[in-house]
């Protein structure tokens, strides 16, 4: 910009230049220059490590009645969720809150609806020891791996050093969590320049989506994930479960019913929606969204726009060979699916 412009200059000259550039819409435009950002694939660097988390993952000797993995309720042939409105744990335990994708859940600013977790390794150690989940200690799951030959020598090529520990266990999972991203939506190709990646209504949805102002609190890579907001900014929800959000973790009431804001990637696969999975279809989710996030009612054609660009956030999902579980010693403690 002309340096010699004075400053009320300067700033219309700003002005005009931020309009004209949200005038050029499309993906003519760069893809930076959109809300959204595509998704980069995962880059490996320990295979040995991803490859035991993987096992990790979906081994469930790490419950205590060696039923349930973090791939019942995490299932990753169904978007990395349970598709149910709450979870089942140990015991048939009806869980208190809707269980989230693990699929780019490393691009998240925390780990949970109210974020408790720093990130995913801090996480992974949650659901192991949750009565109402695995059901498990952590010291149980460490040994039943020790006692399994095949863990030893795998924690050991991973690690390089013994024995096996919680952390050795959390850190293994959360790097292959961290693999598994969605990239090549078909969004994402339209966003890099493949203008009939997305159908005329798929666009005008997305259009919708920007001005209407969802994208202020979903936007970034993950579409959501990154920040953390009221549920319920012009209207209260009306909440089934007695969750408080953001408030169980810092205790200040302006917290009260803030989540984080979901990742909208692949949220066709992962219904039904919200921390009390109350919406069982997307379109239940964007009128709810429309009327108590922006106080907006939408006609049943804008709804059906939005819900079909939202389709086109649905990206590869990671390419698994179902691990083979290295099978348990005569030393392994045994499993309890039963208690009594
Ligand atoms: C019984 C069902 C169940 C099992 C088993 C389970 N999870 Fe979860 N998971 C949930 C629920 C429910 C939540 C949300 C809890 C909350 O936010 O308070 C969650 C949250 C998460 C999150 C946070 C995602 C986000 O967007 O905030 C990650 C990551 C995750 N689980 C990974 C795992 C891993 C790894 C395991 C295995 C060690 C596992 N889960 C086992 C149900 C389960
Ligand atoms: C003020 C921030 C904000 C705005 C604006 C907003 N959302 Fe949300 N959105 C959230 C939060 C927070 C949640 C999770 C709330 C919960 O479950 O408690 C959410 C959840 C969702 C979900 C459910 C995702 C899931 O996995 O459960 C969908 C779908 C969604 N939003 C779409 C939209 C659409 C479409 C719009 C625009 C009409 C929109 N949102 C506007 C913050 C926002």
């Amino acid at each position: 910009m002309n340096t010699r412009l004075p400053p009320l200059m300067k700033a219309v000259a700003a002005a005009l230049a931020t309009s004209a550039a949200l005038l050029v819409t499309g993906p003519l435009q760069a893809a930076d220059k959109e809300p959204i950002s595509p998704i980069k694939p995962a880059k490996v660097t320990n295979p040995a490590m991803v490859e035991l988390g993987k096992k990790l993952f979906f081994d469930p000797r790490l419950s205590r009645s060696g039923f349930i993995s973090c791939n019942s309720c995490h299932n990753l042939s169904m978007g990395g969720s349970d598709n149910l409105k709450t979870s089942i744990g140990h015991n048939w335990h009806k869980g208190s809150i809707n269980s989230p994708t693990v699929l780019n859940s490393s691009m998240n600013l925390a780990q949970f609806w109210d974020g408790r977790a720093k990130d995913l390794q801090a996480q992974a150690g949650g659901p192991i020891d949750n009565p109402g989940e695995m059901a498990f200690t952590h010291e149980l799951a460490v040994n039943i791996l020790t006692s399994i030959p095949a863990y030893r020598t795998e924690f050991k090529n991973a690690f390089k050093k013994e024995p096996i520990d919680i952390d050795q266990v959390t850190l293994a999972i959360a790097t292959f969590e961290e693999t598994l991203v969605t990239p090549n939506s078909r969004f994402d190709q339209w966003l890099v320049g493949k203008t009939n990646a997305l159908s005329k209504d798929e666009i005008a949805g997305y259009q919708l989506f920007k001005n209407s102002g969802c994208v202020s609190c979903h936007n970034g890579p993950a579409v959501g994930g990154n920040s953390f907001q009221k549920m319920g900014v012009v209207e209260p929800y009306k909440d089934t479960t007695g969750a408080q959000g953001r408030f169980a973790v810092t205790g200040k009431d302006a917290d009260r019913f803030n989540f984080k804001v979901p990742t909208l990637r692949n949220v066709e696969l992962t219904y039904p929606y919200f921390h009390d999975g109350a919406a069982d279809t997307l379109t239940q989710a964007v009128t709810t969204m429309g009327r108590i996030q922006l106080g907006r009612t939408f006609t049943a054609d804008e709804n059906a726009k939005i819900v079909a660009f939202l389709k086109t956030l649905t990206g590869e999902q990671p390419k698994l060979t179902l691990p083979i579980l290295p099978p348990s010693s005569d030393n392994t403690p045994r499993p309890k699916p039963f208690d009594n």
